[in-house]
């Protein structure tokens, strides 16, 4: 059965886009109950309402403190059904209660290759950086930010000429990809946590034409590519 997912976005929304494209072609089995935004202006609402989506924004400003606030959002999530809570560029840290209501099922994308560059620059620190590679992560969330045990990571070349701008662009392409490919493995129960040690059921089998200019490890499946 497909797995009932809320979708929390403050932005632009584009991986909430791609879950929605993989989940219509029917590649990834699972069901947006809800989408919440803590942003009116996010696009990410209106790609929501794209896709008639049910959908929600929850302004944190009107609420008195972080609590009250992920209180009346774990509430609408548990409302529309959903079981897992898939944070896609949602900018604000969760409270340990909100956790604690989805124990295990908590999963946000950052576009580093974490441990490096936590926070909401991951990009442009990497490009100030010089690194030489760079990428995204997809992990469960923990009470600790962008922290909690690791799913699937991709890397990209990064270069002197790059900033911000241009190397998120590049890592998003993987993002992409590997989002929607941690929830479709999320959603098939093959992950398993012990520890920071997340392991995945059946390995997957290596695409059959890799794509190039990458790393993506564990190896995305077809249809994710
Ligand atoms: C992505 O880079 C994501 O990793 C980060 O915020 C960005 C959101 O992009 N957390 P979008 O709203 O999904 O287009």
């Amino acid at each position: 059965m497909a797995l009932p997912i809320a979708v929390l976005v403050s932005g632009a929304g584009s991986n909430l886009q791609a879950l929605i494209d993989r989940i219509e072609a029917r590649v990834l089995d699972a069901r947006i109950t809800l989408v919440v935004s803590n942003r009116a202006d996010a696009y990410g609402l209106v790609r929501a309402r794209n896709h008639n989506l049910p959908l929600l924004c929850l302004p944190h400003g009107d609420y008195p403190d972080r609590e009250a606030f992920d209180q009346a959002m774990a509430r609408a999530i548990r409302q529309s059904g959903a079981k897992a809570v898939v944070l896609a560029g949602f900018l604000r840290m969760l409270t340990p209660a909100f956790l604690k209501a989805f124990p295990g099922m908590v999963v946000n994308i950052h576009p580093a290759l974490l441990p490096s560059f936590p926070g909401v620059h991951g990009q442009g620190d990497a490009a100030d950086y010089g690194v030489k590679l760079a990428g995204c992560t997809v992990h469960f969330v923990d009470e600790i930010m962008d922290h909690g045990p690791v799913i699937i990571q991709a890397a990209v070349p990064a270069h002197p000429e790059d900033d911000a701008q241009t190397l998120s662009a590049r890592i998003l392409a993987m993002e992409h990809r590997v989002f929607p490919q941690a929830i479709a493995w999320l959603a098939a129960g093959r992950l398993s946590v012990q520890g920071r040690k997340v392991r995945l059921a059946s390995a997957s089998k290596p695409l059959a034409k890799p794509l190039p200019n990458c790393l993506v490890n564990p190896p995305l499946e077809e249809g994710f590519a």
